[in-house]
């Protein structure tokens, strides 16, 4: 599998570019629900204490993001502490496309995830279809980092009739995706998009999103190294996801994001994706 590449960098001595390494991954079920991690990763080797002001800064920071990101525009930042033992970093980001109270319940989610999932450890991320939180005791705001992860994606192996002509597409459509959401004017960092599979008459459709502390040239970076692995790890697959620490993309043969509301447009009629959205089962595989 492609999980190896998280491991290449054991012997690395700078302590943020080890942290893959280090991950401790609870692999997701085949068929995850909204409401069910798409991967945490948690640094079991660096702990807090329990009732330590480290502690206690997390939860307030915990407290913040939930309370603050979905009035923030789905993306937040914050950290506590005042000193290098008790310092805690963290952010959380909503998915691009939905709802305020979505977000807010996906934060509030991720939160007690987090906690939960990762006991006592000074570094986790966790990640959900709507949402992801990460905090850690060193500042890691504005730092890219690669820490590519797959979810589960390999139970769904699809037959596609023109296999060159789908990666192609496929490597088009996400690389236009990362430039649009790295240098979009509204500094977002989200973008989607789909294209059309002239063989079969099917779509694609693609998701790209980076975290707004990173600036827009690391958001392209980030995200073009994710075609690369996207196109390798799933271009044999009906979907593909991958997730990092600074940015995701992922694709479907399904439109499985809310279409963007066009500012200074009328209203669209309610829309059926967001019911659909909702009722979201499958990550790699469009039964239809
Ligand atoms: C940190 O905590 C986890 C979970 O409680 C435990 O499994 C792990 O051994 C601890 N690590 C250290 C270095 O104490
Ligand atoms: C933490 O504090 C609570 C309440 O102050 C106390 O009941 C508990 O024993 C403490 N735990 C540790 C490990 O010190
Ligand atoms: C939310 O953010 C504001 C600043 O933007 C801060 O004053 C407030 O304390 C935060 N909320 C919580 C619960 O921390
Ligand atoms: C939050 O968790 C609850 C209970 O597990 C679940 O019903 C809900 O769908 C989750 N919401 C989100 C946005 O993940
Ligand atoms: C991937 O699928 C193949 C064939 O279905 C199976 O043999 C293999 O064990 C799977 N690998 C993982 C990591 O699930
Ligand atoms: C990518 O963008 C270029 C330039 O805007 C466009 O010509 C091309 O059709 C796009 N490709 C896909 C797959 O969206
Ligand atoms: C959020 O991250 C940015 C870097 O993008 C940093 O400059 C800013 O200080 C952070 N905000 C807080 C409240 O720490």
């Amino acid at each position: 599998m492609h999980l190896h590449k998280m491991q290449a960098t054991n012997n690395g001595v700078n302590l943020i570019i080890l942290l893959p390494i280090l991950l401790l991954v609870i692999p997701c079920t085949p068929i995850a629900r909204a409401a069910d991690p798409l991967f945490i990763i948690c640094i079991p080797t660096q702990n807090y204490t329990s009732n330590s002001s480290f502690e206690s800064n997390l939860l307030l920071l915990l407290k913040s993001i939930t309370s603050n990101t979905s009035l923030s525009g789905g993306f937040y930042n914050t950290s506590f502490g005042s000193n290098e033992d008790d310092s805690v970093y963290g952010l959380a980001l909503c998915r691009g496309d939905v709802m305020p109270e979505v977000c807010q319940n996906c934060v509030i989610n991720a939160s007690r995830g987090i906690v939960e999932q990762c006991p006592s450890g000074k570094q986790a991320t966790i990640s959900y279809e709507f949402c992801q939180v990460r905090y850690s005791d060193q500042n890691f705001f504005s730092m890219m980092v690669h820490a590519v992860k797959y979810p589960n994606w390999n139970n769904t192996k699809q037959d596609i009739l023109d296999p060159d002509q789908y990666t192609l597409i496929l490597n088009d459509l996400m690389t236009n995706i990362s430039n649009r959401a790295a240098f979009d004017s509204s500094g977002n960092m989200f973008a989607t998009d789909e294209a059309s599979l002239t063989s079969t008459g099917r779509k694609l459709y693609g998701l790209g999103q980076c975290t707004r502390d990173i600036s827009r040239d690391d958001c392209y970076k980030c995200l073009r190294g994710e075609v690369g692995d996207i196109v390798g790890c799933c271009s044999s697959y009906e979907g593909g996801i991958v997730v990092d620490n600074s940015c995701n993309l992922r694709y479907e043969l399904y439109r499985f994001y809310r279409v963007e509301v066009v500012p200074a447009s009328p209203q669209p009629p309610p829309s059926t994706t967001s019911t659909r959205s909702k009722d979201f089962v499958y990550f790699f595989f469009n039964p239809i």
